[in-house]
């Protein structure tokens, strides 16, 4: 049986939440309309046509919820800070009831022993900027560095440790080529700026905190995936080195300074070309004290001529006859420690903590229980997992699991059930579910 222990005396063990997934108060307290408040709005794009509007009411209920995270045994609380409503119009006037709300948030970590780790954007960018052409306009960068410079100048003197982005990959994929995301647009005509606009502002986000604030630790999450042929035939070999590319090298890669792997792609080469992004090679390198890696699955994949773009396809777990969660995402805790192998192959990457991991059931709530023996399974397997790279000499410093409570999915809605704590969406209460308490009863230890 696998121990907290085995991780040694330093490994740092956290929960892992996002401003929109969390918050609600979503028109309240001068906070602007961000452009998940706008997709929620849109009917169709989101199960059930769940809306924001109050979501888990952690605004009201941060107190009880830290308290929470204590009480689970955890050391690390991970949220973000929503844009808007720091700057309602994302830049220019500054919200001071948003400031205030983060200051107290922060000081009630401290107080309860907490450590904060502070995503500076999780996917809420405020509308107005949307409206300019959000991340595919060069304006962008100059307003988030204004963000970043705000929230460094209140709160660094209380936070130390930052993530700059969260899950560049997801963001730009899901909401700026696949339109399954806010802000619902779609083509490589908008991915590419997309993608250019993110790869410079995790790095200029970076050397601005690195500036303005003493002994910072300043890393920033990715999305990974193990990428696995689904034959050895050439043709899936190089799907797989295209899917591995695009989801797993497009954002680090830049960031160590080695511009976008264009190498095994020739699509990737020529965005490099039309928009020169060779020149922005130096603007786009920071060097990170840790890099957050987020896994849930790995994803094989198959050679598909009609597939645009990519031309590859995922075969799925549930067809392939493996096991999976509710998110239909396959379970296979020997794909995160591949993957986790694989960043730490960069010369350049320091340390890394995985600042995600979890999974979706179908949880029931009965009689004041929830025994979601599955998730306690997975968080087994997973750990081991990761134990076993630790054990070769990775430097992994922490692992934040992902999420505290039961909370808004993005384009699922409220149905994917991820928490360690089971929200109940109508009273707003609180159960700890079975995985809650097996977290309690591994850190204790
Ligand atoms: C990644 C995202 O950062 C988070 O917001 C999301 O809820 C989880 N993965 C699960 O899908």
């Amino acid at each position: 049986m696998i121990k907290a222990s085995d991780f040694g005396p330093d490994f740092l063990w956290g929960v892992a939440t996002a401003a929109p997934q969390i918050e609600g108060a979503a028109d309240l307290y001068g906070k602007g309309t961000s452009i998940w408040d706008s997709f929620t709005n849109r009917k169709g794009k989101i199960k059930n046509n769940h809306k924001l509007g109050v979501a888990c009411d952690f605004y009201h209920r941060y107190q009880e919820d830290i308290a929470l995270v204590k009480l689970l045994g955890f050391q690390i609380f991970r949220f973000s800070i929503s844009w808007p409503r720091i700057l309602p119009l994302g830049r220019g006037e500054v919200n001071q009831e948003g400031i205030r709300f983060y200051h107290h948030l922060i000081n009630e970590c401290l107080t309860q022993g907490i450590t904060p780790y502070v995503t500076l954007y999780h996917w809420d960018l405020p509308q107005a900027l949307e409206d300019e052409g959000g991340w595919t306009s060069f304006s962008i960068n100059a307003a988030f560095n204004a963000f970043v410079s705000i929230c460094a100048l209140e709160y660094g003197d209380k936070v130390k440790n930052w993530i700059i982005l969260n899950e560049p990959f997801g963001y730009t994929s899901l909401g700026y080529m696949l339109g399954i995301h806010a802000p619902g647009k779609t083509g490589l005509s908008n991915f590419f700026p997309a993608v250019l606009h993110t790869a410079l502002a995790q790095a200029e986000g970076g050397k601005i905190l690195r500036a303005e604030i003493s002994q910072a630790n300043i890393g920033t999450t990715y999305s990974c995936s193990e990428i696995i042929p689904y034959t050895q035939s050439e043709n899936d070999l190089l799907a797989a080195k295209r899917v591995d590319s695009l989801m797993n090298r497009l954002f680090i890669e830049p960031a160590l300074g080695l511009g976008f792997p264009t190498a095994d792609w020739d699509l990737l080469e020529k965005f490099q070309i039309e928009y020169g992004t060779w020149r922005l090679n130096d603007r786009m390198k920071f060097d990170f004290d840790f890099i957050g890696l987020q896994n849930y699955f790995p994803l094989t994949v198959k050679f598909n001529a009609f597939i645009p773009v990519i031309q590859a396809w995922e075969v799925k777990a549930k067809s392939r006859k493996k096991p999976h969660t509710a998110m239909g995402w396959e379970i296979n805790a020997n794909s995160f420690y591949n993957i986790v192998k694989q960043f730490a192959a960069y010369p350049n990457v320091k340390n890394i903590m995985i600042t995600e991991n979890g999974a979706a059931y179908h949880d029931k709530l009965i009689e004041g229980s929830v025994v979601d023996a599955e998730r306690i399974e997975y968080f087994e397997l997973y750990l081991a997992a990761l134990l076993k790279a630790k054990n070769e000499g990775i430097n992994i410093s922490g692992y934040m699991a992902w999420t505290l409570m039961d909370n808004f999915e993005w384009a699922e809605g409220f149905n994917a059930r991820f928490g360690l704590v089971h929200t109940d969406f109508k009273t707003l209460k609180r159960t700890i579910k079975y995985s809650g308490y097996w977290w309690q009863e591994f850190l204790r230890n």
